[in-house]
């Protein structure tokens, strides 16, 4: 299976580390950092059309701002360890052996609507179907599997801004007894009640997924769109041209239990 991070020339992974950010030792009283990685691809989003770094700044603001709300989770790491008590001459500090990030952020960009509706067609929902999207950004997902299909459905995002267009949107649409959005990191979120799940996250956060996706109900359905989930086997791949954007976009399905061999 190609990779798609490295096979479009106008597809482009960005990664924004904020190391030693000088607020967040003042809130977890010890040296920290929080890492944010923005690995979704970077391409025209129909609403805003902001230039790169001015984007890169603002992704990076939002994250301060989400850890100073309290969401950046209390697993930033120490730079160094405690020097060992001696009567000679202290050793130099050394580095924390490198951990895995704190916090795993995909920037927010939406997938385009004739998408949406396939990626749910791909999963066969129902009326009788829970849908999961990780990430949920707008809410589109969720709000036309509700729509289309009259399902409940669940969106969890991580920040603030996205959570508040979710719900609007929810009840805009006249869904809002059927949409749950709930501000939460996608990795720490329970999937028990999920039959769907969708996502538009990003190679590295879908793989950290897996032992979340794997614990999900036999039948249930998974469809990511562009980004593949580790060495997990799809049951179909599909690729289609948007007419929102003239690109064209892959989507992936895979239905429960998950396999890491051909099927
Ligand atoms: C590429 S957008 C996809 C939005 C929507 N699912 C769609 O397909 O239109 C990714 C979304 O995930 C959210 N996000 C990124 N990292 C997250 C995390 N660790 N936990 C929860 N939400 C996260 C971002 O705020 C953004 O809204």
């Amino acid at each position: 299976m190609p990779d798609l991070q490295s096979n479009t020339d106008s597809e482009k992974s960005v990664r924004v580390r904020l190391c030693g950010i000088g607020i967040l030792p003042m809130i977890h009283g010890l040296k920290a950092h929080a890492t944010v990685e923005a690995s979704a691809r970077i391409k025209p989003n129909p609403y805003k059309r902001p230039c790169r770094l001015g984007k890169m700044m603002r992704t990076a603001a939002r994250a301060l701002v989400m850890s100073l709300v309290g969401v950046v989770p209390s697993g930033c790491t120490t730079e160094y360890e405690a020097s060992p008590r001696s009567s000679t001459l202290p050793a130099d500090p050394q580095p924390a052996a490198p951990t895995a990030p704190a916090v795993l952020f995909v920037e927010f960009v939406v997938t385009p609507q004739d998408v949406v509706e396939r990626m749910l067609k791909m999963a066969r929902v129902t009326r009788g179907d829970v849908v999961y999207d990780l990430g949920c950004g707008d809410g589109r997902i969720v709000v036309t599997a509700a729509r289309r299909y009259g399902c409940r459905a669940v969106g969890y995002d991580l920040d603030p801004l996205r959570v508040q267009e979710a719900r609007t949107n929810a009840t805009r649409h006249k869904v809002g007894h059927l949409v749950t959005i709930e501000q939460q990191d996608v990795l720490h979120s329970d999937l028990q009640q999920a039959s769907v799940v969708t996502l538009y996250l990003g190679t590295e956060i879908n793989a950290r997924l897996i032992p979340q996706l794997e614990k999900l109900r036999p039948g249930a359905r998974i469809v990511s769109h562009d980004f593949p989930i580790g060495v997990l086997t799809p049951d179909k791949v599909i690729e289609m041209t948007s007419r929102a954007d003239g690109r064209q976009h892959r989507i992936y399905l895979w239905t429960c239990p998950l396999a890491t061999k051909p099927k």
